[in-house]
């Protein structure tokens, strides 16, 4: 088994990480999450219960798995106290398993409303979590970590500043009036600390002096990266691999033995706003949605779906020099006669096979399709790969000779027991389930 394994997303996010990491986590002592925050959702079924995890680490499922929230995450302490509320509930025991960052910064209730105005004037379709104005604090020196809870009096200065900062903000910039209470935010905030006040801790020391096998689990994808993704069109994070050290505090150096894994869908979908070479608008489109159930598990709005853009994932697979790709929801296009692949993209009569920067050349190129058969046949929940039919089969291989990179495995439906290991990789390979 590899010590160091990094899960994350090749796509726009919703690529089905939860259910990976859920998987491959059996093998591992620690889950680490150590980017975005209540914006993610991760969705496991567990013996026909299904799981939504914004905040937590997915491991946590795992009665063995120590959960690290690491300090790269901005962390909305009411939603954690919900989670953690949900998951005692379902009786899952995370006493003693989990870890939050002292470094991680807090997404307060007025980022929330900061979101929502800012989505007011010339947004782009967030999940109004706080996230982006939460990170925007952060970077700009305001922020509150989690630290800065054990001392009251810096706490309370914090929050009286920041709380002027906004209403200036609302007041002034919208012409909206709000009245945040300081005492009521301040005892708000110490109110869900006292429940997770154990939990923090040095975790950036915990992951450098731990022997045990670590499992990092990215959070959105990597083309919603606020560096490499479709900025502006993006999150606030560092979603892709170059998160990992300043998401956990740990130097780059240690993650050059790591086995990087991209997780992507058979087709493309995204949420929100911005740039889409591939999408679908017509019926095709709608189709790939209602068969793939692509509704956001954080927000519940519309996906909007299209064709595999292979540009972007293997724009991927070099930012995150990934090792290989874990391909999910092929069954998807089980009814699909032709499916189709994005090789390029054509612009003012050029052909681009490098993922570009510019907003103007991804809003107005146009995708080169390269066709492929069908398989008209069903793989849903196929856990052999004598079960493929050989369209499926030459799809996959498509997708391997295109990036340059082997799928590893296939994510055949949502539960835990539906996957075909497609390469021998016994390092990582789980235990039958
Ligand atoms: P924010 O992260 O809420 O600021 O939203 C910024 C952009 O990232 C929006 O387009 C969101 O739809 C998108 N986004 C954020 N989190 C996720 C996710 O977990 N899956 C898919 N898209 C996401």
């Amino acid at each position: 088994m590899d010590r160091k394994l990094v899960i994350l997303g090749a796509q726009w996010g919703d690529e089905g990480k939860g259910k990976i990491v859920d998987l491959l986590s059996e093998n591992h002592d620690v889950t680490v999450r150590y980017q975005g925050g209540s914006n993610a959702g991760h969705t496991v079924i567990v013996n026909g219960e299904k799981f939504i995890l914004h905040l937590l680490p997915t491991g946590i499922l795992h009665s063995h798995v120590v959960g690290v929230i690491a300090q790269g995450m901005v962390v909305d302490l009411e939603v954690l106290q919900e989670e953690l509320e949900s998951l005692k509930k379902k009786g899952i025991d995370y006493e003693g398993r989990l870890l939050i960052s002292d470094r991680a910064h807090l997404v307060m209730p007025y980022h929330k409303v900061l979101d929502r105005l800012f989505e007011k004037k010339g947004g782009i379709g967030t999940t109004l979590r706080g996230i982006g104005p939460a990170y925007m604090f952060k970077f700009g020196r305001k922020g509150i970590r989690l630290a800065d809870l054990e001392d009251e009096k810096r706490l309370y200065t914090l929050i009286e500043e920041n709380v002027s900062f906004v209403r200036d903000i609302c007041e002034k910039v919208f012409c909206e009036s709000y009245s945040f209470n300081v005492d009521e935010v301040f005892e708000r905030t110490l109110r869900v600390y006292e429940n997770c006040k154990d939990m923090v801790a040095d975790v950036s020391r915990y992951l450098l002096d731990t022997e045990k096998s670590l499992l990092f689990e990215g959070a959105q994808g990597t083309m919603l990266d606020v560096d490499m993704g479709t900025y502006p069109y993006v999150t606030s994070s560092n979603s892709s691999a170059l998160g990992l050290s300043n998401g956990t505090g740990l130097p780059p150096k240690f993650f050059s033995d790591a086995y990087m894994v991209g997780v992507a869908k058979a087709y493309t979908t995204r949420v929100g706003g911005g740039p889409f070479p591939t999408e679908l608008k017509g019926e095709e489109g709608e189709r790939l949605r209602d068969l793939g159930g692509e509704y956001g598990s954080t927000t519940g709005r519309p996906r909007r779906c299209g064709w595999l853009d292979l540009v972007a994932l293997k724009y991927a697979v070099e930012v995150n020099h990934l090792d290989g790709i874990i391909l999910t929801k092929l069954d998807v296009l089980d009814s699909f006669e032709e499916v189709k692949v994005c090789v390029a993209y054509e612009y003012e009569g050029q052909r681009i096979e490098h993922f570009p920067a510019s907003l103007k050349v991804l809003e107005n190129c146009k995708p080169v399709y390269k066709s492929l058969k069908g398989w008209l046949k069903d793989t849903r929940g196929a856990k052999d790969v004598k079960e493929l039919p050989p369209n499926a089969l030459d799809y996959v291989r498509f997708i391997e000779e295109y990036t340059g990179v082997p799928v590893i495995m296939l994510s055949t439906g949502p539960k835990r027991e539906e996957f075909i290991w497609l390469r021998e990789l016994p390092k990582i390979k789980v235990s039958s389930l």
